[in-house]
C-alpha cells in the first residue's frame, strides 16, 4: 500500500484514540486553540501574544485578505502521494514551514525557546531563534538536535553588540541570519500600554543580551557610571518589588545575590537603551556580507521597491511580513503585499511569508501565491500554553496534515505544484 501521507495517518490517530474516549489536547481548529491558549494564559501573557498595534486593523486585514482567496479544488486526478519536501537555502527540509521568532515566551511557560525548540524538532521544522528570547541561543540550539535553526537579529546601536551576537549564532550552528527591519521601535500596543506592561522592562525576554560578553560589558560600565553618582532615595513601591523579583530571577547567577545587586537593573536599562536602532538604514545592510558567511534573510518587506533593493544587495532571502500586525496599524495585509513583490521580482529571489498565516489552507494559499517557505508565529505559542514542547509539534502536525490532505483533495502531488491556478479571488 502505497503511503498514506501526514494528513490522514494525523487524522486517523485522533479518530483511534477518541474511540477510547480520548480527545486531542491541542484543538485541531485555529479558534478553539487560541480561545482554550487564552484561558491557559496570564493577562499580561495574552496581551502581549495575542495583541497588536493601535486598533487590530492590521490583525484584521491579514485574515481578510486570506479571506479573499478561494481554493478550486480538481477531481479524478488519481493523485494518491504527496511529497512536501521543499529546499530553502541549501536545506531540505520536510515541508516548507518554519516556527517564527517570537520573543518574550516565558511570559507563557519557562524556558520557552527551549520548549519551543524541542517541538520544533519532534515534528522536524526549522526554528528561527529570536533575538528576544527566554534562553541563550546556545541552549535553545543543543535543543534542536539534528534540525536546522535560524537566528533572528535585532539590530542594535552599538556595532560591537551586532557582531557579537552574529559570531555566537554562527558558532553555535545556525543556519541563516534574519535581520527584522520593522521593529526599530515598539509600535503603539494597546493592550500592553493599557496595563503598563512591557515583559523586557521586567527583564524577561532579554536572555540573549544578558548571555553576551558584550553586553556584559555594556552593563558593567553603566553599573559602575551609577556607582559613582550620589544616590536618591526612593521609597519602593509593591509592583516595583515585584518587577526586581522577576529581574532577579530571570538574570544569570544566584537568586539571592542578584536580588542585592545592581546588575539586573542595570541589564534592563542597558537593553532599553540599545536594543534596536531607529537610524538603521540600507547602509548598515551594505556591511552585512563582511561580516557574517551566513545566508542573509530580510524580514519585515512590504513593498515591492524595498523587495526588489534587497536583493540588489545580494540577501539570500526576504520575508513578507507586518509582524503579525503588531507594529503599523492599519498596515497592508501581509498576503497582499506577497503578492503584488511576487508581481515585481519574478518567480526566482527566495521569499517566505508570514502575518496571518493559521492553517493548513492557508500554507497552501500562501505558497500557491508564491511563497518558497512561510513562517508560523502566534499559532504555536498558544501550542506552548497548552501543552509545553508537545503542544508545539502538536500545532505543527495539525497545520502540515491540513496541507497535506488539502493537497491531496485537490490534486497536487508536490510543493512546485502550488501554483496560483489553483486559487480565485473574490
Ligand atoms: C513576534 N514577532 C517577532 N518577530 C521578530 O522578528 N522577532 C521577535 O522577537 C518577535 N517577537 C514576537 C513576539 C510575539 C508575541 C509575536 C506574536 C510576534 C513577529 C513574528 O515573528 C511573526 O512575524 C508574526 O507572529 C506573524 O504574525 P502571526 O501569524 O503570528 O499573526
Amino acid at each position: 500500500m502505497s503511503d498514506p501521507g501526514v494528513g490522514r495517518t494525523r487524522q486517523s490517530a485522533i479518530y483511534r484514540d477518541g474511540v477510547f474516549g480520548k480527545r486531542p489536547t491541542v484543538p485541531t481548529d485555529a479558534g478553539a486553540l487560541e480561545a482554550r491558549a487564552q484561558a491557559a494564559m496570564s493577562s499580561t501573557a495574552w496581551a502581549y501574544v495575542a495583541g497588536g498595534a493601535g486598533e487590530g486593523a492590521t490583525m484584521r486585514a491579514n485574515r481578510a485578505a486570506f479571506d479573499r482567496w478561494q481554493v478550486a479544488p480538481r477531481v479524478l486526478h488519481g493523485t494518491t502521494t504527496r511529497d512536501l519536501t521543499t529546499t530553502l537555502l541549501g536545506t531540505t527540509l520536510r515541508a516548507p514551514l518554519l516556527l517564527a521568532p517570537v520573543g518574550a515566551g516565558c511570559l507563557v511557560a519557562p524556558d520557552s525557546d527551549v520548549q519551543i525548540a524541542r517541538g520544533a524538532a519532534t515534528a522536524g521544522v526549522p526554528y528561527v531563534f529570536s533575538n528576544q528570547g527566554c534562553n541563550p541561543l546556545e541552549e535553545t540550539a543543543a535543543a534542536m538536535g539534528d534540525v536546522p535553526w535560524w537566528f533572528q537579529l535585532y539590530w542594535s546601536t552599538d556595532e560591537a553588540l551586532v557582531d557579537s551576537l552574529i559570531g555566537r549564532a554562527e558558532a553555535a550552528g545556525a543556519a541563516a541570519l534574519v535581520i527584522t527591519l520593522d521593529t526599530t521601535m515598539l509600535g503603539w500596543r494597546p493592550q500592553d500600554l493599557n496595563l503598563g506592561s512591557l515583559p523586557f522592562a521586567r527583564g524577561l525576554g532579554i536572555a540573549q543580551y544578558t548571555s553576551d560578553p558584550r553586553f556584559r560589558e555594556l552593563v558593567a560600565s553603566r553599573v559602575a557610571v551609577a556607582a559613582a553618582k550620589v544616590k536618591e532615595k526612593v521609597r519602593p513601591t509593591v509592583g516595583a518589588v515585584r518587577s526586581l523579583i522577576e529581574m532577579s530571577r530571570s538574570h544569570p547567577g544566584d537568586f539571592r545575590a542578584n536580588l542585592t545587586s545592581p546588575e539586573p537593573r542595570a541589564a534592563v536599562e542597558t537593553f532599553l537603551e540599545i536594543y534596536s536602532n531607529p537610524a538603521l538604514s540600507w547602509a548598515n545592510l551594505e556591511t552585512l556580507r563582511e561580516r557574517t558567511r551566513l545566508p542573509v534573510v530580510l524580514k519585515g518587506i512590504l513593498h515591492p521597491d524595498d523587495a526588489r533593493r534587497a536583493f540588489e544587495l545580494g540577501v539570500d532571502a526576504i520575508v513578507v511580513s507586518n509582524h503579525g500586525g503588531r507594529q503599523v496599524d492599519r498596515a497592508i495585509a501581509s498576503l497582499d503585499a506577497l503578492v503584488s513583490i511576487r508581481e515585481a521580482i519574478g518567480r526566482q529571489p527566495v521569499v517566505l511569508f508570514d502575518s496571518g498565516l493559521r492553517t493548513g489552507t492557508d500554507l497552501f494559499v500562501a505558497l500557491a501565491l508564491g511563497a518558497d517557505a512561510c513562517l508560523l508565529g502566534r499559532p504555536h505559542i498558544y501550542g506552548l500554553a497548552l501543552d509545553g514542547a508537545d503542544g508545539v509539534a502538536s500545532v505543527v502536525e495539525n497545520v502540515m496534515a491540513e496541507l497535506d490532505l488539502t493537497m491531496g483533495l485537490t490534486g497536487v502531488g508536490s510543493i512546485p505544484d502550488l501554483v496560483p491556478g489553483l486559487l480565485t479571488r473574490t
